[in-house]
């Protein structure tokens, strides 16, 4: 019995709402952390970007007719594997699902929106969200983690990513990805 006391108090208090804002929103007053322990969480994974052969992962959707590939305004589409080594053979962990655009006009700023939605593990079925500025040529990047789902409920943190490998030929890029995050 009386491991059910804080899952109820959890239920009671979360959902009485006294701040009400009209029909579009409701505030709680309470934060959910004096109730449930917010956990920090460290992913570590390879991306694979295909653009090159004969099943590219990476396809370029968008952009001006008659540039190169890299060209501002290019914008690709992704549903890139994560693996747990670099070797695209290795253990596949999840999948990067979403879009990057060559947003700069000045250097090598990608706009990045994109979803990694794991199979691994506690994690299958959860999803992580990033938005944010990937300056490619850079040798370590940071980009925002901007929410989440499943595992990752109310998750926000970031991405520190570095090339690990890149072929100038095919575009083909192995990207190493670290990944903390805070959520329920
Ligand atoms: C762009 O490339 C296409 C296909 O190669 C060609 O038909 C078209 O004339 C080119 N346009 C320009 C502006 O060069
Ligand atoms: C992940 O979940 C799906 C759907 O529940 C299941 O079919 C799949 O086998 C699971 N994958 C792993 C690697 O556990
Ligand atoms: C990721 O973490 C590993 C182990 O701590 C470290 O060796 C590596 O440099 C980190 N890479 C990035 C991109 O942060």
């Amino acid at each position: 019995m009386a491991l059910f006391v804080p899952f109820a108090c959890f239920i009671i208090l979360s959902t009485s709402f006294t701040t009400i804002h009209g029909l579009f929103s409701e505030q709680s007053p309470l934060s959910l952390s004096a109730i449930r322990m917010e956990k920090l969480t460290r992913l570590h994974f390879y991306f694979h970007d295909i653009q090159g052969g004969q099943n590219p992962t990476a396809l370029r959707i968008l952009g001006p007719p008659n540039k190169s590939v890299g060209s501002f305004g290019s914008t690709f589409i992704t549903d890139d594997p994560l693996t747990e080594k670099p070797e695209a053979s290795s253990k596949l962990v999840g999948r990067a699902q979403g879009i990057y655009a060559f947003a700069s006009q000045h250097d090598s700023g990608l706009l990045m929106v994109l979803n990694f939605a794991f199979i691994e593990g506690m994690y299958n079925g959860s999803t992580l969200s990033i938005l944010g500025r990937n300056p490619f040529m850079d040798t370590m990047r940071e980009m925002p983690i901007v929410g989440g789902s499943g595992a990752f409920r109310y998750a926000r943190g970031y991405a520190l990513a570095r090339t690990f490998s890149f072929n100038p030929k095919t575009g083909d890029a192995v990207v190493q990805y670290n990944v903390s995050v805070l959520h329920y």
